[in-house]
């Protein structure tokens, strides 16, 4: 189904199939604008850690205790940027497949990878019915075009494509026609593969930017997609830093932010896509001069 992005697609699945005091499950941080539709929905949150291999798998509650659906970012964990490892994806499906729950698989930015090739989508991986995968444009494109694709189990699409009808029926059918039109001319391959540079560009640049400040802080997760975590050392405040760099006119957002409970990791969060190189030096140079001063 052909989504306005993929929080409708999210939405969506969770309307369909989760229903209050049910337990839904995602990533420890993790993506904030899902939890909050999981929290309308009247489900019980379970979050999850996770690690430099993604979602901590073995973690998922089994058996009564089994969330009816778990939300991850595989590709490219959101905020930290690690990714699912193999073994991992492999385990989640697994437990799927003996909980009968539902994976909802984001995969809103694997289009950008700069080094290492990708893995896998869990929904091609998966031999059943368990994954629900939702792809965007709002990174490839452009987030105000409010597009994006859900690829539902068949058993959850009569239910998905009623409660659709009652709101908003379709998307956009022009737009999707100039987006198909794009596509098929083959100028869409060309400009991902434009952007892939350029954007790889930029994220190399930041890393070897904030590269020149290990005593303060490491970025982390793999060199992939639009947006970077800044890890900061022990006794350099998220908080803090933020607020020094938001009065030099450098927004990043903090790791609490992302957390449901209490945060474990520390480090700021910010997205390089739409800035060019000289405002990302001062960027980082800015936040790099936050920190310190907290030394
Ligand atoms: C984790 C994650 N998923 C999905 C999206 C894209 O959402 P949408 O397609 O609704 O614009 C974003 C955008 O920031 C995101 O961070």
């Amino acid at each position: 189904m052909i989504t306005s992005g993929s929080q409708h697609a999210i939405d969506l699945l969770v309307r369909s199939t989760v229903g209050p005091g049910q337990v839904t499950a995602m990533e420890e941080p993790g993506y904030p604008r899902v939890r909050r539709v999981f929290i309308q929905s009247g489900a019980t949150l379970a979050p999850i850690p996770v690690d430099a291999d993604g979602l901590c798998v073995d973690l998922l509650p089994a058996g009564r205790r089994a969330p009816v659906l778990v939300y991850v970012t595989p590709s490219h964990q959101f905020p930290l940027g690690s990714r699912l490892s193999i073994a991992r994806r492999l385990a989640l499906l697994e437990w799927a497949a003996n909980t009968g729950s539902l994976v909802v698989e984001d995969d809103y930015d694997s289009e950008f990878r700069y080094g290492a090739p990708p893995l896998p989508a869990l929904a091609a991986l998966d031999p059943g019915d368990s994954v629900a995968y939702v792809g965007s444009f709002s990174k490839i494109l452009s987030p105000a075009l409010r597009i994006g694709y859900l690829v539902a189990p068949a058993s959850t699409r009569e239910r998905i494509r009623e409660i659709r009808s009652l709101s908003d029926w379709h998307s956009s059918w022009p737009l999707q026609r100039a987006l198909a039109v794009f596509i098929d001319s083959g100028a869409f391959d060309t400009y991902i593969r434009r952007m892939r540079r350029l954007y790889g560009l930029k994220r190399a640049a930041l890393a070897r930017l904030l590269d020149e400040a290990p005593e303060v802080g490491t970025l982390r997760g793999i060199d992939a997609g639009l947006h970077a975590f800044w890890e900061l050392a022990p006794g350099i405040s998220a908080s803090e830093t933020a607020a020094m760099a938001a009065e030099q006119g450098v927004r990043v957002s903090t790791a609490q932010e992302f957390y449901a409970g209490v945060p474990v990791v520390s480090g700021v969060g910010m997205g390089y896509g739409a800035i060019d190189h000289a405002r990302l030096k001062y960027a980082a140079e800015t936040l790099i001069a936050a920190a310190r001063r907290q030394r």
